[in-house]
């Protein structure tokens, strides 16, 4: 079985690409909403939460975790393979495909605090710098995401990320944003989306060939940290949404 775990449905987006390359294996979701968000945590905060989560997903059954949050990747991911024995891959911010489509072009990079406060983002953003890129810490949106509240998502759009028209390529930093793709293009204008799911489907494909895993028939187990059935639903629906494309 395949462990998949986020701060909550934001990882939707990660594993809605996973599905529509590799149907044919046995998935276990968990999403940790009793701890959103995770951007704003600590990082001794984030190894105890993540850890906990990487416990519970191996103890039922998970030989291969994929981070489907892009803060815990960049802060715990060493400290995770550290401490599990099985492979655990973690997502980044698609800024290196920016680099490789249109590395001159105007870019702004949305994340979490976390995320581009740590080691790893920084090294990623030296790395492929193109000098026409701007950053900005979206404190507070993927628990607005989280909590589907539409109209304070707009709001919240237009307060902090109207002074970006005129980008041409978003670097989605967050599992959460590309749910908001559309109320982003709203605000951004017509921009190019860049997400690092299809680095992680790619990894995926590699260790499963690697680790010789069976393929079986589809099974998509799903638990949330908090017990609400709503997330289920939301998570089922947002699936749904990408269905022709999946199943
Ligand atoms: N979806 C997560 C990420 O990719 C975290 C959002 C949060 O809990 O702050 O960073």
């Amino acid at each position: 079985m395949i462990g998949i775990f986020d701060s909550g449905i934001g990882g939707v987006t990660v594993f809605r690409e996973i599905l529509k390359e590799l149907p044919h294996y046995s998935y276990l979701y968990y999403s940790d909403s009793k701890n959103n968000p995770y951007g704003d945590k600590s990082q001794e905060d984030l190894f105890q939460i993540t850890e906990n989560v990487v416990d519970y997903l191996v103890g039922h059954g998970c030989q291969i975790i994929v981070i489907a949050c892009n803060t815990a990747s960049a802060i715990c991911k060493d400290y995770l393979r550290s401490k599990f024995d099985v492979p655990i891959l973690a997502i980044e911010p698609a800024y290196k495909m920016v680099n490789d489509t249109n590395p001159k072009g105007k870019t702004l990079i949305l994340a979490t605090k976390g995320t581009i406060e740590s080691q790893k983002f920084r090294e990623l953003y030296q790395k492929y710098d193109n000098h026409h890129t701007a950053i900005y810490e979206c404190v507070g949106l993927a628990d607005l995401i989280e909590q589907n509240k539409q109209e304070e998502i707009g709001e919240y759009l237009k307060k902090h990320l109207s002074k970006f028209r005129g980008v041409e390529n978003v670097v989605l930093g967050c599992t959460h944003y590309p749910l908001i793709q559309e109320q982003l293009r709203g605000v951004l204008g017509d921009v190019k989306f860049f997400d690092g799911s299809r680095g992680v489907v790619e990894e995926l494909k590699r260790v499963i060939a690697s680790n010789s895993f069976v393929p079986t028939k589809l099974s998509i187990t799903f638990v949330d940290s908090t017990h609400q059935k709503i997330k289920e639903r939301r998570f089922l629906e947002l699936l749904e949404q990408s269905k022709n494309s999946i199943f």
